[in-house]
């Protein structure tokens, strides 16, 4: 079976097969644009123009347009942005949940730093990735270097090429129209030589050979994962791996007691941690036991009842700062035990919520100051310990200022001083 070729039509010209196209070179910016664009009307579209410098309005006479990478751009930092929290979603609310401060197992705002991390990455990737493929490349020849003119579009020539794959090509027509806008110089782009087209044979091989190298370490690690050695491993640097020492919480034979820590001196004592004074850093007299913390204990317990440090103005207002600081958001400013968290807790109902002690109460009232001091101290059942935070005479100046808020409630005439008593019943 065989068709007549319908004979080619005037428009598509015969394609000159030692030709890749032409270059001609132009002196000027202007010139140059004008060469486009007599070639574009001509109906010529695969143009390219070399040129030292950015031309403005060459896009726009190549007939260029955007180019499609600012998508890749935006595609890759979607997925960027979606596995960053796919991942952070993954690892803390499916792989490995862990409860930390009662905060939800996942939420967006501490993903967001790796999501745009990764966005951030991918985008790059995917423009790096697109600017090659887009740009053709790897090219293994590119045949305007050849001509030796055409190394001047990097220096004081404007150099125009026509490509000869270009549908209205015409190798003496298209010269003749590169002639007559002024281009100087017209040259063939000779065509490619076959044994140029192929990549060299030698670097075929040395891509073999790298292949199959990177397969050996592979190989050493599946290798060693599937055997068992009876000799020691390899230690390059030997004296980081084994170390002549004991380690923590591990039994050793040196010390008849067969344990690696030594439990310390009897009676040693931590600089700056010697606290002899029962009745300063625990509120109680001596004899009492060491640590009280147990606060339920009763009053006649050996609670000093007396301030075991002078008690002045100085002690006092400190007292009141740090009581501000650390006691009123839950015991409130006056002791009343309405401060604004237990105000916030209240309003929003938990049921758990146990409310501080009213510090006016009776029996807190009655409680000697060492009582105080421990309480402070070391918490009472629902209240927690505050001696991490609050040194020991700033404890005592808390204790001083409970002390005189509580007098501003019970006091009687005999609390104000006589002078001024008079002046008193005047007012009320
Ligand atoms: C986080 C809230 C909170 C803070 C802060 C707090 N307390 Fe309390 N306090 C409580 C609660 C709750 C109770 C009652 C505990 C219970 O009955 O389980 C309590 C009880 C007390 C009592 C009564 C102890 C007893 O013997 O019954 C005293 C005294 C006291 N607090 C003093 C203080 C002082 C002084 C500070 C500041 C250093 C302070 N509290 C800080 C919540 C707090």
């Amino acid at each position: 079976m065989s068709t007549v070729a319908p004979p080619r039509p005037e428009a598509v010209p015969e394609i000159e097969p030692e030709s890749n196209g032409l270059v001609a070179s132009f002196n000027s910016v202007d010139t140059v644009l004008e060469a486009v664009r007599v070639l574009r009307s001509g109906g010529i579209e695969r143009i390219d123009v070399h040129s030292p410098h950015p031309i403005h309005g060459l896009d726009d006479a190549l007939g260029l347009k955007g180019s499609p990478l600012p998508w890749g751009a935006i595609a890759g930092a979607a997925i960027g942005l979606g596995s960053g929290i796919w991942m952070a979603w993954w690892m803390n609310a499916v792989d490995y949940p862990f409860i930390i401060s009662g905060k939800p197992l996942f939420s967006i705002i501490p993903s967001l730093p790796i999501a745009f991390e990764l966005a951030i990455l991918f985008a790059a990737f995917a423009v790096f990735g697109g600017a090659i493929a887009f740009g053709g490349m790897p090219k293994l020849a590119n045949q305007k270097f050849r001509i030796p003119s055409f190394a001047r579009a990097t220096d004081d020539r404007y150099v125009l090429a026509v490509d000869s794959r270009d549908k209205c090509f015409d190798l003496v027509g298209t010269r003749a129209l590169l002639d007559e806008v002024g281009g100087e110089g017209v040259t063939d782009i000779p065509p490619v030589a076959t044994s140029e087209k192929r990549i060299p044979r030698t670097v075929w091989m040395a891509a073999a050979v790298l292949c199959v190298l990177a397969l050996v370490p592979a190989v050493l690690i599946a290798k060693a994962r599937n055997s068992t050695s009876t000799k020691p491993r390899l230690s390059f640097v030997s004296d980081m791996d084994h170390q002549p020492k004991f380690k923590p919480q591990t039994t050793n034979s040196f010390f008849p007691d067969g344990r690696s820590m030594r439990p310390q001196v009897e009676g040693t004592v931590a600089r700056d941690d010697l606290r002899e004074d029962d009745q300063y850093y625990l509120g109680r007299n001596s004899g009492h036991g060491g640590l009280a913390a147990n606060a339920a204990e009763k009053d006649s317990d050996g609670w000093v009842t007396a301030f075991p440090l002078t008690v002045d103005e100085s002690l006092i207002r400190r007292g009141r700062e740090r009581y501000q600081i650390f006691c009123a958001t839950c015991h409130g400013q006056g002791g009343d035990g309405d401060g604004l968290v237990t105000l916030r807790a209240l309003e929003l109902e938990q049921g758990t919520w146990v409310k501080p002690t009213s510090l006016h109460a009776e029996p807190i009232r009655g409680q000697p100051v060492g009582r105080l001091f421990n309480s402070i101290s070391n918490g009472v059942r629902k209240m927690p310990g505050y001696a991490s935070q609050i040194p020991v005479r700033d404890r005592w100046g808390i204790v001083a200022y409970v002390r005189a808020l509580q007098r501003t409630r019970a006091a009687t005439s005999a609390d104000v001083p006589s002078e001024i008593l008079p002046n008193m019943r005047e007012l009320n």
